[in-house]
């Protein structure tokens, strides 16, 4: 089958990681028989530097007759004095609201490989494990176009008056999201634990009273609530407990970090933004337009270096196959690639030093890419 695919590589590593991205969705293609149509984009930093926007009308547009958009990152020191409204954080922000990916799908999961990698004892790993091993797996949903991201915000007096931004949801932002939640949990453990702070805020009373109705639609599903300070504990006290998380914006961009350094390295996580529910032919078709990103940002720093890890979107791009796509088999053999490599001892700067043992080998940007393409010629 042919896919079309918006490529947005962005700035700082993006180019160099979406590069491997695309290099392992064309093998897949070859593999399998798809061809993948790509249609390159600005938006970021360099849209800025180019057309003066960070996001022109023209990529949203072209964004949206795609299936999918495949995401490097966006931002970097040279546009960080821009006003808000100019910055390259706001055309990410514009971008997700634009196309409607209310929905980011963010896994963490411990891979066996880089257990050396998780800075927690194997007695935390085991506290909240259902079979008792030093290992978690969760998937944090987090609402991703509404909330205080979009709510209303302003100044009041100027110069020394006061700032404000506000925390607003509709009945329908919560509940599109908890079914993407849902939906999620069907497919994996059955549990989902709905974080918010509903001790202090009206906004989450609200989620709770919106879930208290999802829920009966999913009766297999065992629903349960923390408060968000406790389950900022609760993730490194006992993160085995968890399964599916959802969450607000805001709550769900500071857990999904602290949950990313669990896991070993930011540069190993990949996400999924969607614009409906996965499954549900109602909510556009079973298989809604996505953004595919990883959860790093565009590391200025190591930029043009060949080191940064392109693990993360080339995992990123295997979560667009399952889900944009249906091609879950294909996606599945992707990731089983990355597996591989990460067995062979393969390793990025990043993740390097973290027991892989005497067999550890120190690789850049396209040798681990290259790496993937091979060990996917033996899936
Ligand atoms: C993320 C990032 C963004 C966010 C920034 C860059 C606007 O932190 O995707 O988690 O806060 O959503
Ligand atoms: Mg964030």
């Amino acid at each position: 089958m042919n896919f079309s695919v918006a490529v947005i590589p962005g700035d700082g590593i993006g180019p160099e990681v979406v590069s491997q991205a695309t290099e392992a969705l064309d093998a897949v293609g070859d593999k399998y028989g798809h061809v993948f149509n790509y249609v390159e984009l600005l938006a970021g930093g360099r849209a800025i530097d180019e057309i003066g926007s960070p996001l022109p009308p023209e990529t949203l547009e072209a964004a949206r007759q795609c299936g999918a958009v495949l995401l490097g990152a966006m931002g970097g020191p040279k546009w960080d004095r821009l006003p808000g409204s100019l910055r390259p954080e706001r055309g990410l922000l514009e971008l997700r609201a634009g196309l409607g990916v209310f929905a980011n799908l963010r896994p963490a999961a411990l891979l066996p490989q880089l257990r050396a990698a998780c800075p927690l004892k194997d007695d935390v790993l085991i506290a909240g494990n259902a079979e008792g091993k030093p290992a978690f797996d969760m998937l944090i949903v987090r609402e991703l176009t509404g909330g205080i991201y979009f709510g209303e915000r302003g100044r009041i007096g100027g110069g020394r008056g006061a700032a404000f931004d506000t925390e607003k949801y509709s009945w329908e932002e919560i509940e599109r999201v908890l079914r993407v939640g849902y939906a999620s949990a069907m497919t994996r453990r059955k549990k989902i634990c709905i974080v918010d702070k509903s001790n202090v805020m009206e906004s989450s009373r609200f989620w709770r009273e919106v879930a208290a109705e999802v829920s009966k639609d999913y009766p297999a599903v065992e629903t349960s609530y923390l408060y968000v300070d406790n389950a900022a504990m609760q993730l490194i006290r006992a993160p085995g407990q968890f399964d599916v998380i959802v969450t607000s914006n805001i709550f769900g961009d500071i857990l999904s970090d602290e949950a990313s350094v669990l896991t070993g390295s930011i540069g190993m996580l990949p996400s999924a933004s969607l614009a409906g529910i996965p499954g549900d032919a109602s909510s556009g078709g079973g298989y809604p337009l996505g953004v595919y990103e990883s959860i790093h940002g565009s590391a200025p720093d190591i930029a043009g270096k060949n080191i940064a890890n392109p693990l993360a979107t080339i995992l990123s791009a295997a979560l667009m196959l399952r889900y944009s796509f249906g091609l879950g088999k294909e996606a599945a053999a992707l990731e089983a690639a990355v597996s591989r490599v990460l067995d062979m001892g393969l390793r990025t700067g990043d993740i390097a030093g973290r027991g892989g043992g005497n067999a550890e080998k120190i690789v850049g940007t396209q040798e681990m890419g290259a790496a993937v393409l091979k060990a996917l010629e033996g899936e």
